[in-house]
């Protein structure tokens, strides 16, 4: 006999099956409570709620792991590549040889985007932010593969759309970059690898010759493979959510990008630099801005602290803590806002503040510091974050696709006035 709920309400006796996961995780399954008593759940932020069951990232937030598909992030981030690992997250295992190049292969093929996205970026003005043209661009593809609209059409059109989406994604990113310079965007160059591409559409300019520090490269590609998924986040809820309506792929990652922007999520990695930047020019002292984060009248936040489920070091965060420093002492990169972030995490993680509320440093407050050190504008961190999350977000539309799961369409507890008869304007007071 399986686990179940018991509890009374209504002077009935009412009992609800438990579920359980591979790694031994329990949930109620609430899906006939409002039937069978007339109740609905209410979890602001659905910090209780579990919206689906899957199957492709465990992580457990009190003992710091984070696992694709079974695979542990430290290994991953080590001996994988970001090709590698999207294909892992989309499909479910590793690749053989064969699957990998034929991966590969197809991404490279599709790299070019629509000479017309050229138009599309002109009428953006040279300030719009990169994650606003990012996301238009994405959601643009539905005029420019219209056989995308509709996501029941084949699992080849899906296959492709979401190898086109992999493709073209160093496009845009790269191309949102060169329109808020003035500067000619560059074409895709089909010979180099993924995250080279991508450097070289970022930084080769008409006037002198730019070489791809396969140092950079390959840091950039360990860094898109620590965000390449994190289960039932903001954005990747979002994609699931927008998905549930049969929306296309394009819409449902746009959507999910417009969500990562925001500076509790991915634009944390921002916000952080902003916030180190300011220590910096206010003297340097970070006690100072700890105070601040501790005070509840003053809206600061010490960003890039804190989880709403790691309430342990942030497995991401110590991997990216130790690149940092490798990193920088490889380019030969001497950065002083290093220096602060690290006076700031030591002085967090004695104050008791923090510790009481279990919050540490997450992946976004390092991540920054390398991305400078790679030469990208601070503005294109979140650009670079949607880059390594997007084969998590295709994942998980996939199978929330697969699951047949219904339109999400959460319930409310209505608290505005009762029924109340129309007033004409003259009579009103
Ligand atoms: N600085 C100061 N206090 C904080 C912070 C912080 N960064 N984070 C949480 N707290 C406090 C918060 O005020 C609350 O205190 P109290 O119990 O006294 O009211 C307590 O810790 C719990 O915080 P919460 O806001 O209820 O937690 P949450 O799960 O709703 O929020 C969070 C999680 C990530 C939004 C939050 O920690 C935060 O705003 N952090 C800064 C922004 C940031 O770095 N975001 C990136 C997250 S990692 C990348 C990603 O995957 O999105």
């Amino acid at each position: 006999m399986s686990e179940t709920v018991k509890f009374s309400y209504g002077g009935k006796d009412f009992e609800l099956p438990i579920i359980e996961g591979t790694e031994n995780e329990k949930a109620i399954d609430i899906a006939k409570l409002r039937a069978q008593t007339g109740l609905i759940t209410i979890d602001p932020g659905f910090k209780n709620t579990g919206s689906t069951t899957s199957s492709i990232t465990f992580l457990d937030g009190e003992l710091g792991v984070l696992r694709y598909r079974g695979y542990n992030i430290e290994e991953l981030a080590e001996k994988s590549t970001f090709l590698e690992v999207a294909y892992l997250l989309i499909y479910g295992n590793l690749p053989t040889q064969s699957q990998y190049e034929k991966f590969t292969r197809e991404i490279t093929t599709h790299t070019l985007v629509h000479e017309d996205i050229k138009k599309i970026l002109e009428g953006f003005p040279s300030n719009a932010h990169p994650m606003g043209v990012l996301s238009s661009l994405i959601c643009s593809q539905t005029a420019f593969y219209p056989d995308s609209l509709n996501p029941n059409r084949s699992e080849d059109q899906l296959t492709l759309s979401i190898v086109r989406l992999i493709a073209k994604m160093p496009t845009f990113a790269a191309w949102a970059y060169k329109n808020k310079m003035g500067h000619p965007v560059n074409y895709p160059d089909n010979s180099l690898d993924y995250c080279s591409n991508f450097l070289n559409m970022m930084f080769a300019l008409p006037v002198e010759k730019y070489e791809v520090d396969p140092i950079v490269a390959k840091a950039l590609d360990s860094l898109l493979i620590l965000h390449a998924d994190h289960e039932q986040n903001c954005s990747t809820s979002t994609v699931r959510l927008v998905g549930s309506s049969q929306a296309s792929v394009y819409a449902s990652i746009s959507a999910g990008i417009n969500a990562l922007w925001g500076p509790l999520h991915g634009g944390a990695n921002q916000s952080v630099i902003e916030m180190l930047e300011a220590i910096k020019a206010d003297g340097g002292d970070a006690k100072k801005y700890l105070d601040k984060a501790k005070d509840k009248n003053d809206p600061f936040r010490l960003m890039g602290f804190g989880h709403r489920v790691y309430k342990n070091f942030d497995p991401r965060a110590k991997i990216i803590k130790k690149a940092a420093d490798d990193v920088l002492g490889k380019l030969g990169v001497s950065d002083p806002v290093l220096d602060i972030a690290k006076e700031l995490e030591y002085a967090a993680l004695n104050d008791q503040y923090f510790v009481e509320r279990n919050l540490y440093p997450n992946v976004d407050f390092y991540s920054g510091i390398i991305y400078r050190a790679l030469g990208i504008p601070t503005d294109m961190f979140t650009v670079l974050f949607a880059m390594g999350r997007l084969p998590g977000w295709i994942a998980q539309w996939k199978e929330m696709r697969h699951n047949g799961e219904p339109i999400g369409r959460p319930r409310q507890i209505y608290t505005g006035a009762v029924d109340r008869n129309y007033i004409p304007m003259n009579k009103r007071g």
